[in-house]
């Protein structure tokens, strides 16, 4: 049985001692022992959230990180850097990350394998846009994005790779996809995993859903058989994430 996970993704809010702040009123809220609780956040938070949430359950992620192990990169963070504050997730390939700062699909398969060597496990986003979806053209994309991001990865490593699910035109527009449309194509992202790997690795492997997750519609997309999860933005800087770890 695959355990369900809930991640918030801070993305560019809260300094550090907002983010303390955060953390800490957070940590004894959104609590389940059936969930797997990841606070994504900003690289400058990531040592105080370390701090202010040891000894819970809450384990803490990165949005972002660079594939060279270290050097003159001005700006990037590495990921030792990350292992070494405490950090046991990362963000790859988000889709503001594809758009504003144009990682490719060749960049994002480098960071997906470098965060593996270094036991991070990766969240792996992919997503349609919304011209995409109205050309019809949704799961052929998707398709290409996972065989892109998954190229030279064995089936060892694959498994622990979780994947998010975010449709581009559903992320911080309240416009959420219906538990129909996730869970359409979260099967199909589980079935081209099924065709690279096979059963062992698709029927382990999480895909998680993103894009206005909320607490009034956790608990019906969390109930879909591909879904194990989700990939929270805005509802992740408030009180309401833990209503979303807690959705039923
Ligand atoms: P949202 O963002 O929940 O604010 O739509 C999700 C994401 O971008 O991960």
């Amino acid at each position: 049985m695959r355990k369900k996970m809930v991640a918030g993704n801070w993305k560019m809010n809260m300094t550090p001692s907002q983010a303390v702040q955060l953390a800490g009123e957070l940590k004894n809220t959104a609590v389940n022992d059936e969930v797997d609780v990841v606070f994504c956040v900003p690289a400058i938070d990531i040592i105080p959230v370390v701090n202010e949430v040891k000894g819970t359950a809450v384990k803490v992620g990165a949005e972002n990180m660079y594939y060279e192990e270290k050097g003159a990169y001005t700006g990037e963070i590495a990921p030792d850097m990350l292992v070494d504050a405490g950090v046991e997730y990362v963000i790859i390939g988000h889709s503001e990350r594809r758009e504003y700062f144009k990682e490719s699909d060749e960049m994002i398969n480098k960071k997906v394998k470098k965060a593996l060597e270094h036991q991070l496990v990766p969240i792996l986003c992919c997503g349609e846009s919304l011209a995409q979806r109205e050309e019809g053209i949704t799961l052929t994309f998707i398709k290409g994005q996972i065989e892109a991001a998954f190229a030279d990865i064995s089936a060892e490593d694959a498994v622990k790779v979780v994947i998010a699910y975010e449709p581009i035109w559903a992320i911080g527009t309240g416009k959420v996809a219906t538990s129909e449309q996730a869970q359409e194509v979260c099967k199909a992202i589980r079935e081209n995993i099924r065709s690279i790997y096979g059963d062992a690795t698709a029927d382990v492997i999480r895909i998680l859903y993103g894009g206005s997750v909320n607490a009034k519609n956790a608990a019906e997309l969390f109930a879909q058989e591909d879904i194990d999860g989700g990939l929270v933005g805005g509802a992740s800087l408030k009180p309401e994430f833990a209503n979303i770890v807690n959705y039923k």
